[in-house]
């Protein structure tokens, strides 16, 4: 399997005050996706983080100052910057803002900075009067429209006791902007609608039906379909995964609910990916109370909910409708049926219960059916490599 940044090299530029502890874990992060990591501090930063700190877990030299002794390379901040497949500046304060909006090279970064060609992404992060300052939203918005992709600071209380905009986002939002900042927009313009997940019927006020999907992959298509520039909507049943960002999320319970929620936004959507765990029958009459077990059988009469995929299929005209079905049997037959009698373009089917694949796991083993008889057999995938083969397709798919 394939890290996202795999053979890449990411140069991380550090500045600020105490946030830049937090850059620490945006390394690990980027390491974790394969990426070789070099740093470059600036001398305020290591009043408060230590060069050391950085330079164990890279594995590199920490890059702060233009004239270091023993320094082999005397042209580091050429060499970087023409290594480099993208720049992160976090924390980014409103001293290299400053300085990178009106070209200024005083410094190991600054000086960096002016030869990067690759992509920037700055992660502003300051006391919020610094942050809102008109300067340096005026500089913000240059540094934007120079083509740097801007990751929104996180708003709350700050170290300085004040509150509001200029926290340090999550590491793994940094990371999930790189990675979609990264991605060619293949998508711009087209509207998608994901489910995820399963539905719960309730029994009693404190019981239910439900199955085990963890929605990890309706997730992922839906972070992928971002990532690829689509304007996506994500409905799922409750999961506890947060939601993927700049993607407008519906959370439901019942199939009743992601019926209503589907039907409220399926209106000129270009493409409907369903993969939600639907509960094919709801409880007639749910106790009002906590059923009591005072008997000893109980008969629980279901009714069956509406087939929303079969619903969208009769009314579909040049929209793609993609199907999911998990199954334990018979695979192609069962997934070939669903296909013609919910009139879908393409299905992704997978045998549920195995190690590898299925409810809960971060990889699964599917098989894309397509309504002309064709099916194609993937390996072993994470859910994020199965949600881009899937996109990919529907690429295709769209462009017949
Ligand atoms: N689906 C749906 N509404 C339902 C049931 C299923 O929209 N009430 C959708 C699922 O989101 C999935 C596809 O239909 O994309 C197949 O779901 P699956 O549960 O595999 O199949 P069913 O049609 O429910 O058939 P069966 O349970 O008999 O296998």
């Amino acid at each position: 399997m394939k890290e996202w940044l795999e053979g890449k090299t990411i140069v991380l530029c550090v500045c600020g005050g105490i946030a830049a502890y937090k850059s620490v874990e945006v390394l690990r992060l980027l390491q974790k996706q394969g990426a070789t990591v070099r740093v470059i501090m600036t001398q305020g930063v290591q009043e408060f983080v230590g060069p050391l700190t950085f330079q164990a877990l890279s594995g590199q030299p920490v890059f702060t100052s233009l004239f270091e002794k023993n320094d082999s390379s005397t042209m580091r901040h050429i060499d970087w910057a023409r290594e480099a497949d993208a720049v992160i500046v976090a924390p980014a304060t409103a001293n290299i803002i400053g300085k990178l909006a009106n070209g200024i090279a005083d410094d190991a970064m600054s000086t960096f900075m002016m030869a990067v060609r690759s992509p920037v992404l700055l992660c502003p992060s300051m006391n919020t009067h610094m942050y809102e300052n008109r300067a340096v939203q005026r500089n913000i918005d240059i540094l934007e429209a120079d083509g740097c992709y801007i990751v929104e600071p996180g708003t709350g209380e700050l170290a300085c006791g004040d509150r509001g905009a200029g926290r340090f986002p999550d590491p793994w939002i940094i990371v999930d902007r790189l990675l979609a900042f990264l991605t060619p927009k293949d998508f711009t313009g087209k509207k998608i609608l994901v489910t995820a997940g399963p539905t719960q019927e309730p029994i009693d006020p404190v019981r239910f039906i439900s199955n085990p999907s963890s929605g990890k992959m309706g997730f992922s298509v839906a972070r992928m379909a971002e990532y690829r520039g689509a304007d996506v909507t994500l409905i799922s049943g409750p999961v506890s995964l947060p939601d993927p960002l700049n993607v407008a999320c519906l959370r439901t319970r019942t199939t009743l609910e992601m019926e209503k929620a589907v039907f409220d936004h399926v209106k000129d959507v270009d493409v409907v990916i369903k993969s939600a765990a639907v509960s094919d029958y709801r409880v007639e009459k749910p106790s009002a109370h906590k059923i009591k077990k005072d008997k000893d059988n109980m008969i629980l009469t279901l009714v069956k909910n509406t087939d929303i995929l079969k619903e969208l299929g009769k009314i579909k005209k040049k929209q793609i409708l993609v199907g999911f079905a998990a199954e334990t049997e018979d695979l192609v037959k069962n997934a070939e049926k669903k296909i013609r009698e919910k009139n879908l373009d393409m299905i992704v089917a997978n045998i549920v219960g195995q190690k590898t694949s299925g409810f809960g796991i971060d990889t699964n083993i599917v098989r894309f059916l397509y309504q002309d008889g064709t099916n194609e057999e993937l390996p072993s995938m994470l859910k994020e490599e199965v949600a881009m083969m899937l996109l990919d397709r529907i690429k295709h798919l769209m462009a017949r």
